[in-house]
């Protein structure tokens, strides 16, 4: 008899992933959360949403999106402890809820990493030929700057920059860690130096109203801001994949908790600055723009500071788009090793060592949305996927505790149940206050999981073959 509900043993995986080097300490995983945590979302999303919902009080929706992203970080930590293993909400969900549950949650995680690499092509784009290309006098036609939803027919730059991505990881080369590292530094200096010249710009008066009348929708007048933090959550996603490193990390126990929780504090600590001086700089409604850093700058002639902040956008987007397109790959083949993909996704190519297969599937579909859909569908998308995942993953730790087989001795979420039960219900109310459309997408793509599974997955399933 087939079970869907069969649960994926953690030995099984501690046995798998015991042949990956464990060499990671807390300080590479808060390196490598901040590469990609730090991405497309600060360098373009302060601006778009402070425009369209929230005024200056987008900074209240970073530090509320960042709160919230914080806890669920903590359930992820928990489960890092408990079961240090590859796979993330994949490997938690089989194990906890079940295989069926288990592949819902990567096929949602698909989604995220899909188009968060489409996304970061957008961003990157962006950037590149407003300040880029714009600056050695090259303008490309309409057509060429953006997809049909925008009145064009292809973002080429988007597109192309996903091509040379995949032509980069299609050749087995990751990012080395030190040159991830000196990335992730420059970024970072780049988006401070931005906090501190731009302090130096603020006019009190673009504060004034900081949440502005028009965005007083319902529920009590703080629709605008809801929706603004649950759409700038796309600005926190990243320190889940953390949670993928957990099977390489030395020790797992206090070292996931550490890197997960330390990257959301930074990340919080330099959003909430930078919305809160772009605002301060820029009035809110000149802020729908696709590169407001930059536009910010050259609104007050810093015009230095200006070439400083696309190179310090475009070095940061290049690595978020790196690991992210790695951590997709790297999904559609765990899924294809397990059999619930076509096995052809889980093979590994013999001269590079890369699943050349899942790479191949990855580009043709990131390339194919970077083209086409514009930043902020693909935001509200990847939200949905990620925050139905994040459900499971913090009502998850209460499953979890009662498994008296997995035990745990290192991180625990403070205050259970209150905590977990919190995560998961913000998660919730963030996933409802996104908009009926990227809701309805995320529905489709859940029943096409579904009949994948059934049809595919549950007939070729390793598990269902095993006694
Ligand atoms: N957190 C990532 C970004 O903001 C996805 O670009």
């Amino acid at each position: 008899m087939r079970d869907i509900f069969k649960k994926q043993s953690v030995d099984n995986y501690l046995k798998t992933d015991a042949r990956l080097t464990k060499s990671l300490t807390a300080r590479d995983l808060l390196a490598l959360g901040i590469g990609a945590i730090i991405g497309t979302g600060i360098f373009i999303l302060p601006g778009h949403e402070a425009a369209q919902h929230a005024g200056p009080a987008v900074s209240i929706a970073f530090l509320i999106s960042g709160i919230v992203a914080g806890v669920v970080g903590m359930a992820y930590a928990e489960f890092s402890s408990a079961m240090p293993v590859a796979g993330s909400a994949y490997s938690f969900g089989s194990v906890i809820y079940g295989e069926s549950v288990g592949w819902i949650l990567g096929w949602a995680l698909i989604l995220e990493y899909f188009l968060s690499v489409s996304a970061q092509a957008v961003g990157f784009a962006s950037y590149f030929n407003n300040n880029i290309l714009g600056a050695i006098g090259i303008h490309l036609p309409k057509f060429l700057l953006a997809g049909p939803m925008e009145g064009g027919g292809i973002n080429l730059s988007a597109t192309l920059i996903v091509l040379i991505i995949a032509f980069v990881i299609a050749h087995g080369t990751s990012l080395s860690k030190k040159v991830e590292n000196v990335a992730v530094v420059v970024k970072v200096t780049i988006i401070v130096l931005f906090i501190v010249v731009g302090a130096f710009y603020i006019k009190s008066s673009n504060y004034v109203p900081f949440y502005p009348q028009e965005f007083h929708s319902s529920p009590f007048g703080l629709g605008g801001l809801s929706t603004s933090a649950a759409t700038v959550f796309f600005a926190f996603i990243g320190f889940d994949a953390l949670a993928s490193n957990s099977a390489e990390t030395i020790n797992p126990k206090k070292d996931v908790a550490k890197g997960i929780i330390g990257t959301v504090v930074i990340a919080i600590i330099l959003y909430v600055a930078f919305s809160l001086v772009l605002t301060g700089v820029v009035n809110y409604k000149q802020l729908n723009v696709d590169d407001p850093a930059a536009f910010a700058l050259k609104t007050i002639h810093l015009n230095m500071w200006n070439k400083l902040i696309t190179i310090g956008a475009l070095v940061g987007i290049f690595t978020a788009l790196l690991t992210l397109f790695f951590g997709g790959s790297r999904l559609v083949y765990a899924l294809g090793r397990d059999g619930l993909l076509p096995q052809k996704m889980g093979e590994v190519d013999m001269k590079y060592s890369v699943p050349r297969n899942a790479i191949i599937v990855a580009t043709v579909v990131q390339a194919f949305f970077a083209g086409l859909v514009p930043l902020t569908q693909l935001t509200e998308l990847i939200n949905a996927g990620t925050l139905l995942a994040f459900i499971f993953i913090s009502f998850g730790i209460i499953p979890l505790r009662r498994r008296k087989d997995i035990p745990n001795d290192g991180f625990k979420m403070p205050l259970y149940p209150v905590l977990p039960i919190f995560a998961g219900l913000a998660s919730l109310y963030f996933l409802l206050m996104l908009p009926k459309s990227s809701k309805i997408t995320v529905v489709i793509w859940l029943i096409i999981g579904v009949i994948v599974y059934f049809t595919y997955g549950l007939k070729h399933s390793k598990l269902q073959q095993k006694k």
